[in-house]
């Protein structure tokens, strides 16, 4: 079978881009462990404030019986609930957040406080906060003509400053 020179040099090219490819992203999900959250738990969004969880009153953030942090939120069109979360630095933090309505992104700019909120599934993370400062939370995907209005407030205070309630 003959096949032409040029097209010989284009298949290698383009076999050796997706060789490349594949070796990035085994590189970014093996040794950099970036890889999309993988807690797959569902919930009815439309029921969010009968659960015991998301509940109003049960909204914001609680220290365990074993010092760990977790802060329960909801995202709905157009804020975050609680307006502000204060945690302490340098402790393991874990978020737990639930979407009432559309799809949502949770960021505060320069940590790991990020996740997309998909109606029907509950995001969780756990990350830790290195420094100390106040971050501006907003939401990274288009939800509606409100939402370059989605902000909300993180507060990371030392340690020994910190005081969760429960
Ligand atoms: Cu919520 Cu954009």
């Amino acid at each position: 079978m003959h096949v032409d020179p040029l097209e010989k040099k284009w298949a290698v090219l383009t076999v050796s881009l997706m060789i490349l490819s594949m070796i990035i992203l085994g590189f970014f999900a093996l040794e950099a462990h970036i890889r999309p959250p993988s807690n797959v738990e569902t919930i009815d969004s439309t029921r969010l404030h009968l659960t015991e969880e998301f509940a109003e009153d049960n909204l914001g953030v609680k220290t365990a019986a074993d010092g760990t942090v977790h802060v329960t939120m909801v995202a709905a069109r157009y804020g975050f609930f609680p307006r502000e979360v204060v945690v302490p630095q340098g402790v393991p933090v874990t978020i737990r957040i639930a979407s009432a309505d559309v799809l949502h992104g949770l960021h505060a700019p320069g940590t790991n406080f990020n996740t997309m909120v998909v109606p029907g599934y509950v995001s969780q993370l756990t990350t830790e906060f290195p420094r100390a400062g106040e971050y501006p939370v907003m939401c990274n995907e288009f939800c509606g003509l409100g939402h370059d209005y989605m902000w909300s407030r993180l507060k990371v205070v030392p340690k020994d400053e910190f005081q969760a309630n429960g």
